[in-house]
């Protein structure tokens, strides 16, 4: 099979793979521009950023490639509207938004004619995006690592969404490889996002000890703890995810970073601590499939290695 391009808006990535948005500083600027750099999307996780670190992240990835580079935003942060702003002025190409579902972005991306794209799991919330002016939507399973939309496998959305809408729709979750991308493609998808592929990559920004955790995990090791955002989110167990499951970790002290918060832990720093790779008492998200990885390559190796797997699928 031969991928085509992806088209969002203006802009035309050559290879149809986003590299999907992981916060808290999992994919910064230099995972997002090794991916732009292969033809792909790169997104900038801006949940949990300053917008002083957001624009040097963004300022960052463009110095390292001339390629596609987008924010992901959680709708549910306090800050959603300030960091698609903030995007929006240092000429960002193009916003994800997921964990929730904000209306007024819309109007931002019409202002300043950038390309707005959100998260959903439903045939309703995908065509309403289309009504609203969403240049494509990311439609994404219950496979998929961090927050989760519904329960529902991205290989049963897929095809009625495709049915419902005329945007480019890019299928998320459980993609890990060749097979998996030409199998989105034949159903009708567009593009394929895909997140723990790249946050076990040479280019993520997860502390080694992260990296090499996300390689030890087993398919019995993934959960579902209940996040504070109010959504699930998936999980591998931890020592500290076992005490969320088992109840509240109140936060001694906090920044009210999101709009709702259900103060059952403190969602930003237990990521953040992961991230640093304090895996003990670190909140480790990852999608479901994980385990399915076996060695930490680079973003070359990755993109290499699933166009080749892609081209000898469905032949
Ligand atoms: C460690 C991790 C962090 C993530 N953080 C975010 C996030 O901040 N915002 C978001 O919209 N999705 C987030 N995701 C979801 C990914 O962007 C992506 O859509 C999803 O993981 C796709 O499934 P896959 O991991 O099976 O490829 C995260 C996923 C992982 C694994």
């Amino acid at each position: 099979m031969k991928l085509p391009e992806l088209k969002i808006g203006n802009k035309v990535a050559k290879v149809p793979i986003v590299q999907g948005g992981m916060a808290i500083r999992l994919s910064t600027a230099r995972l997002a521009a090794a991916v732009a750099n292969e033809g792909g999307i790169g997104l900038i996780a801006a949940s949990g950023m300053s917008h002083p670190e957001l624009r040097y992240e963004i300022k960052l990835a463009r110095s390292l490639t001339d390629g596609i580079i987008g924010i992901n935003i959680m709708v549910a942060a306090s800050d959603f509207v300030g960091i698609v702003k903030t995007a929006i002025d240092a000429g960002i190409d193009l916003i994800v938004a997921g964990a929730g579902f904000s209306r007024d972005i819309f109007g931002f991306g019409k202002e300043s004619g950038t390309p707005i794209v959100p998260i959903v799991s439903s045939v309703k919330l995908a065509k309403i995006s289309e009504k609203l002016g969403a240049s494509a939507i990311v439609v994404e399973g219950k496979e998929a690592g961090g927050h989760l939309g519904t329960d529902i496998s991205v290989r049963e959305l897929i095809e009625p969404i495709r049915a419902a809408v005329k945007i480019p729709v890019i299928a998320a979750g459980g993609v890990l490889s060749g097979k998996d991308i030409a199998d989105m493609f034949r159903m009708g998808a567009n593009g394929v996002q895909m997140g723990s592929r790249f946050a076990a990559s040479l280019e993520s920004n997860a502390a080694p000890t992260l990296k090499e955790y996300y390689l030890k995990s087993q398919a019995d090791d993934v959960v579902v703890i209940n996040s504070p955002v109010g959504l699930p989110g998936r999980a591998v167990r931890t020592p500290f995810s076992k005490r969320v499951m088992e109840g509240r970790v109140p936060p001694k002290v906090c920044d009210s970073c999101l709009k709702a918060c259900k103060h059952n832990f403190c969602i930003v720093r237990a990521l953040t601590r992961a991230q640093q790779g304090d895996v003990e008492t670190g909140l480790v998200f990852t999608g479901e499939y994980m385990p399915r990885i076996k060695k930490i390559l680079s973003v070359k190796e990755i993109m290499s290695n699933l166009l080749a797997e892609v081209e000898n699928c469905y032949n």
